[in-house]
């Protein structure tokens, strides 16, 4: 969601501002702005589009100054206009804000701030926080303090940066439930809403806690509490390279993701779980949360402790309705998924839990899920700049299988992802026949049921062409009414003992007119359908999941680009879901 950049030193604002938001695009974004401070001229260019054609026609080359904030905005409050685009100003021009989050009560204070006069020109949330520092500023003797009382006075979430004439040198930073970091440089200094919009300056970061506030300036980065109490900031090092959050001669960076997921196997395997192994063998109650694609790598997790692992009771839940679903339970095992680390709903679940015995499995150090849980556990998966998530859901599924069966598999997996990345003509020639459907069911069982659900969200995430999930035993329920000439069934058929019911249920579909299309190792299936795809290769019947990984990511995406999409970048969708 919204993308925020900042910068302060001796190079030209303007042009780090640009690019940084572009490297932010991938997060999901409807409108874009940056405002540059040189000396006593403070300038904000901003309007609705996209990054390039926004920084051409807005001029933000044009713009000197070595201070300035850059926001990539993702409509909440308000719609997509120039007007509601960051950075926002005071009455007078000499304050620029940007912000990420919902401010909850900005309604409470935008009246009493009308009721002094101010002027807004947005419908916004954010517009709130730059006439709240305007009247603060007169009240307050340093421009620090008011940045303090501004930031104490709001409720909901944010990760705001404020750039003030009053102070020239310095940016304002505070966070509250919203990433936001501070990159060190050498006479420079940066803050973002992610790392990856700075790794081209510097690795090494200091992440923003909740209620902390910052300054930077060109040669110092200072930390503080709400009461402006000092604190010592402390820095990661962020090991991930500029090449690999690079499209490396791929044309969008999803292709490159998947491609890159042999590598991937081994990476996430080298993860270490020797402190989670002793809670996993000791709880028997398991709560599982996860929102999207991680919630699919969750469900295969909870299937397996259930399955596999005798003594275990593991639950999966949707994030957002953990709260709506179970009483806060001190005595489960929380395992919390999420790539991002960031998501909104993933966050919220976490605080609701009075488990103190909390476990996230996240991609990204640092981030606020790590600080709601007693134990992280890295994916090592690099960054990943599609929406659609790709390698991080393989590395989830390999952190999942190292917790449950340590290294006896990896081997194995390597191979098959290695083998299915070689697929690609084939799934990119099968993709033609399934965008010319409707809709289209995904149809499993046992294993490889999460794999289903993930194959049709990936497709309907970058194709929107219609299409839903079914435990394939479940049609027959309800979802069979469905089923007529024009509708496509894709089984996932593995040669499983399960591969009799399966068989069953693609012959109640093709009974009804249904066409059937199957990705399968098992010779019945094929001959049954009316396209088939053998690449499954024969594997342990417990490592079927990873066959089908590649394969559903690839028709996802060629099946999008066949249909002129972009999909490294969804319509509606954003990268890191930070709203609830
Ligand atoms: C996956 O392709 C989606 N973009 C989405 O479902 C995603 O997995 C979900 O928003 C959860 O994200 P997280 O793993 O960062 O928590």
């Amino acid at each position: 969601m919204c993308g925020i950049i900042g910068y302060v030193g001796h190079r030209s604002a303007s042009k780090i501002l640009t690019d940084g938001l572009k490297c932010l695009e991938y997060r999901g974004y409807d409108s874009v702005g940056i405002a540059v401070l040189n000396g006593q001229n403070l300038e904000i260019r901003k309007d609705k589009g996209m990054v390039a054609d926004v920084s051409s026609g807005s001029r933000f080359d044009s713009l000197s100054g070595s201070i300035g904030i850059g926001h990539s905005r993702w409509a909440t409050h308000g719609g997509v206009s120039k007007e509601n685009s960051h950075p926002h100003s005071d009455c007078t021009g000499s304050i620029a804000i940007i912000h990420n989050g919902v401010i909850e009560n900005y309604q409470e204070l935008k009246s009493s701030l009308l009721s002094k006069g101010h002027k807004f020109a947005s419908q916004t949330d954010s517009e709130v926080v730059s006439h709240l520092f305007e009247e603060n500023l007169k009240q307050f003797p340093t421009p620090l303090i008011a940045f303090s009382k501004t930031i104490s006075a709001l409720e909901g979430s944010y990760a705001i940066v404020l750039l003030s004439k009053s102070s020239p040198d310095v940016l304002f930073l505070a966070r509250k439930n919203s990433p936001l970091v501070v990159g060190k440089g050498a006479g420079e200094n940066f803050c973002a809403s992610d790392f990856s919009a700075l790794l081209t300056y510097t690795r090494e970061f200091l992440v923003l806690e909740d209620s902390q506030i910052a300054t930077i300036d060109r040669d110092s980065i200072a930390l503080y509490d709400l009461l402006l109490t000092p604190k010592t900031p402390s820095f990661l090092t962020i090991d991930w390279d500029v090449q690999t959050a690079e499209r490396s001669g791929h044309p969008h960076f999803m292709i490159k993701e998947i491609l890159e997921q042999p590598d991937v196997v081994s990476a996430a395997f080298s993860a270490d779980v020797s402190q989670v192994l002793p809670l996993l063998e000791k709880f028997e109650k398991i709560h599982i949360i996860a929102s999207g694609t991680s919630y699919h790598a969750g469900l295969l997790f909870s299937i397996l402790l259930n399955k596999y692992k005798s003594g275990k009771f593991a639950n999966v839940f949707i994030a957002s309705e953990y709260q709506n679903q179970v009483l806060p339970d001190s005595n489960a095992l929380i395992f919390a998924i999420s790539q991002s680390g960031e998501t909104a709903d993933v966050l919220q679940a976490l605080r609701y839990s009075t488990s103190p015995h909390k476990v996230c499995i996240t991609n990204t150090q640092g981030s606020s899920i790590t600080r709601l849980c007693s134990h992280s556990i890295y994916l090592n998966a690099g960054p990943e700049s599609s929406v659609a998530a790709t390698k991080t859901f393989l590395a989830q599924l390999c952190v999942i299988y190292k917790l449950l069966f340590g290294d006896r598999y990896r081997d194995s997996i390597r191979s098959t992802i290695l083998a299915s990345t070689k697929h690609s003509a084939k799934i990119q020639e099968f993709s033609k026949s399934i965008i010319t459907n409707r809709f289209i069911f995904f149809l499993s069982r046992g294993l490889c049921l999460p794999l289903g659900f993930e194959g049709s969200l990936k497709l309907k995430e970058i194709s929107y062409l219609h299409s839903q999930a079914y435990p394939a035993g479940e049609l027959k329920h309800g979802t069979l009414s469905l089923i007529e000439k024009g509708v496509c069934a894709l089984f996932l058929a593995p040669k499983t003992p399960d591969a009799t019911k399966l068989f069953g249920n693609l012959k109640e579909v093709k009974a009804r007119g249904g066409t059937i299309f199957t990705l399968t190792d098992d010779p019945s299936f094929k001959s049954e359908s009316d396209m088939s795809l053998d690449i499954v290769p024969q594997t342990d019947p417990l490592l079927y999941p990873f066959s089908f990984v590649v394969p559903l990511q690839l028709l996802a995406y060629y099946s999008s680009v066949s249909l002129g999409i972009n999909p490294d970048r969804p319509r509606n969708l954003a990268k890191s879901v930070t709203v609830e």
